[in-house]
């Protein structure tokens, strides 16, 4: 028996949500390493029912404004004109890391799943990938807003309205002294041995 936990292991309880992540992000190789570990996640049939979107550099600012037109359009259909700091916080959210992934479940034209399958898949593509950023020592936070549910923004990421935008994931470096403690976690009120 081990006694000594693995990386693997140890990347799975030490990752935490850090919503301030700074310059470095991944380089490109790493880059690479994330995206390969998202598509490593398991998913029925085959399907790879995967869209992964990067955002770096430009980018992001770009994507920002597709955000703030999105909240635009949301906010009018409820006859509500957003102010200028809503317009501007939408605008600059891409801006909270050096890199960031939009990660959607997309239906396969050929095979039909029911729609927990692809976003089970996605959401495991998703996790491989924040644990392969903790592994590789970034920061990383899974968010996903209203944004993650709009026509607009699932268009613009190149998918369709009936597919599902799991969550936008930001990865950079860790602030000095700022890394959060890792996980300790409880199991006893989730966990149970079944007894018929
Ligand atoms: C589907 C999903 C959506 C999330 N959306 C957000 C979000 O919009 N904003 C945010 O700050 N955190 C978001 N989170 C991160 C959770 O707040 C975080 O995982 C939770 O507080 C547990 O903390 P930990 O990640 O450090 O374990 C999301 C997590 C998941 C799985």
């Amino acid at each position: 028996m081990r006694t000594q936990p693995n990386a693997a292991i140890r990347a799975i309880f030490s990752r935490r949500s850090v919503g301030k992540l700074i310059v470095p992000g991944p380089s490109e190789a790493e880059l690479i390493t994330i995206l390969r570990a998202g598509a490593a996640a398991p998913d029925h049939k085959l399907t790879r029912p995967f869209w992964f979107v990067v955002f770096e550099g430009k980018s992001r600012e770009e994507f920002g404004t597709v955000l703030a037109e999105a909240l635009t359009s949301r906010l009018a259909e409820k006859g509500i004109e957003p102010t200028n700091g809503q317009v501007g916080k939408e605008q600059a959210k891409l801006m909270r890391a050096p890199l960031v992934i939009a990660v959607a479940a997309v239906r396969s034209e050929e095979i039909s799943l029911p729609d927990q399958e692809i976003i089970s898949a996605a959401a495991a593509a998703a996790q491989n990938m924040l644990l392969a950023a903790t592994s590789l020592g970034y920061g990383s936070i899974w968010r996903t807003g209203e944004a993650a549910y709009d026509p607009k923004v699932k268009a613009a990421l190149g998918i369709k309205e009936a597919d599902f935008i799991i969550g936008f994931l930001y990865f950079g470096s860790i602030t000095e002294g700022l890394a959060p403690e890792p996980h300790d976690p409880d199991i006893s009120a989730i966990a149970s041995s079944w007894e018929g």
